[in-house]
């Protein structure tokens, strides 16, 4: 039998010179990144040092008021809503998530800001650093989506949509990091809501793929340049990046391959959100497989990553519909690219 084998691996040029390499190649691949996620989960549950939610934190979380920011507010506030200021900045408040959280936080707040007004972002900013002094926690979250291809959008809507998925974040964290009551900086971290869009061809997503993709950037160079710099060197960056979410932001959007890619949950997400902020972990993808499924597609020649895209996304654009992003002041997505 194993003579039998060993002949037939000796004759067939093609299983002795592609498909055994390849298969070892893909068993290596696989094996490296078991073993990195389980070094990485013992190292991050067992040894890395966890955020201490002292008494008087200060976290700022933006695009709270809906989706995944919402479940994570309500996390916080149970968990540590003795402990923490919670602040909340969105365009749109929600009334009944800030009762709730008066109910459960010595102190929680509502504070409206437009992320795509620069000036906003920083009145809102100097607003809390003279109520509370410093920012502790600041989390990155709001966006918004437009389903749209590049070109019939409007170049307005494009970058308006820019600075709420990107540059804000880059701006608050500006502030953050030059606040003048930089006081405990032990406990000082600042969370990115990235996004596997960030990493994989899509459709009609141009500004939200981009946006994300930068993100991922603009955080892998953050982080070493802060490790540079003494004052820094304790301060947390995290990127989480997760899959699609059952929330309204990608409302009609259907996965390819359900059984491996299913839709995740918004509280499941947010969930890892507030673990990866305890264990103050980098890079987080919500579940493994999703790291795999990224190295194999962002290393695929541009032709099959363009056929792969096709395949998997085409039956969703018929269905795909987003939240119809409207943009305060404006009464719907089509009116913004009319103007
Ligand atoms: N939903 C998904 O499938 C998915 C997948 C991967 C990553 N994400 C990321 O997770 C984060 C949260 O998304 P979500 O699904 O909870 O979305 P969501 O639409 O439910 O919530 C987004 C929040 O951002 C706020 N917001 C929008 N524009 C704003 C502005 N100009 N100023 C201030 N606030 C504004 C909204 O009011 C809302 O509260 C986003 O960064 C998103 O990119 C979502």
């Amino acid at each position: 039998m194993i003579l039998l084998l060993q002949k037939i691996i000796e004759d067939y040029f093609l299983l002795k010179y592609i498909v055994c390499p390849l298969g070892l190649l893909l068993a290596l691949i696989l094996t490296y990144f078991l073993a990195k996620f389980f070094i990485t989960e013992i190292y991050f549950s067992f040894f890395k040092k966890r955020l201490n939610f002292r008494n008087g934190l200060v976290i700022v979380l933006t695009g709270g008021s809906n989706g995944i920011g919402l479940e994570l507010s309500y996390l916080l506030a149970n968990n540590h809503g003795k402990d923490i200021t919670l602040l909340i900045l969105d365009v749109q408040e929600n009334r009944e998530q800030i009762n709730i959280l008066n109910s459960k936080c010595s102190k929680a707040e509502f504070i409206s800001c437009d992320l795509s007004q620069q000036k906003q972002i920083e009145q809102a900013f100097q607003e809390i650093i003279d109520k509370y002094n410093c920012v502790d926690i600041l989390i990155n979250n709001a966006a918004v989506a437009l389903i749209e291809y590049f070109d019939a959008m409007t170049i307005q809507s494009f970058f308006k949509a820019q600075q709420i998925n990107l540059l804000s974040y880059m701006k608050l964290t500006h502030l953050f990091l030059n606040q003048k009551n930089f006081a405990n900086k032990k406990d000082k971290c600042i969370l990115f809501m990235g996004s596997v869009a960030g990493f994989q061809v899509g459709l009609k997503t141009s500004e939200y793929a981009s946006s994300k993709f930068g993100l991922v950037m603009f955080n892998e160079t953050l982080r070493s340049e802060l490790k540079m710099q003494e004052k820094y060197k304790e301060v947390k960056l995290t990127i989480i990046n997760p899959y699609q979410v059952d929330t309204e932001l990608f409302k009609g959007f259907k996965t390819f391959f359900k059984q491996l890619f299913p839709t995740l949950n918004a509280k499941k997400v947010a969930q890892t959100v507030y673990s990866s902020l305890i264990q103050r972990r980098n890079i987080v993808f919500i579940n493994w497989h999703y790291e795999v499924f990224i190295f194999f597609v962002s290393n695929l020649p541009a032709w099959l990553k363009d056929l792969a895209g096709l395949i998997t996304l085409k039956d969703t654009l018929n269905t795909l519909a987003g939240k119809q992003q409207k943009f305060p002041g404006q009464a719907a997505q089509k009116s913004l690219q009319s103007q």
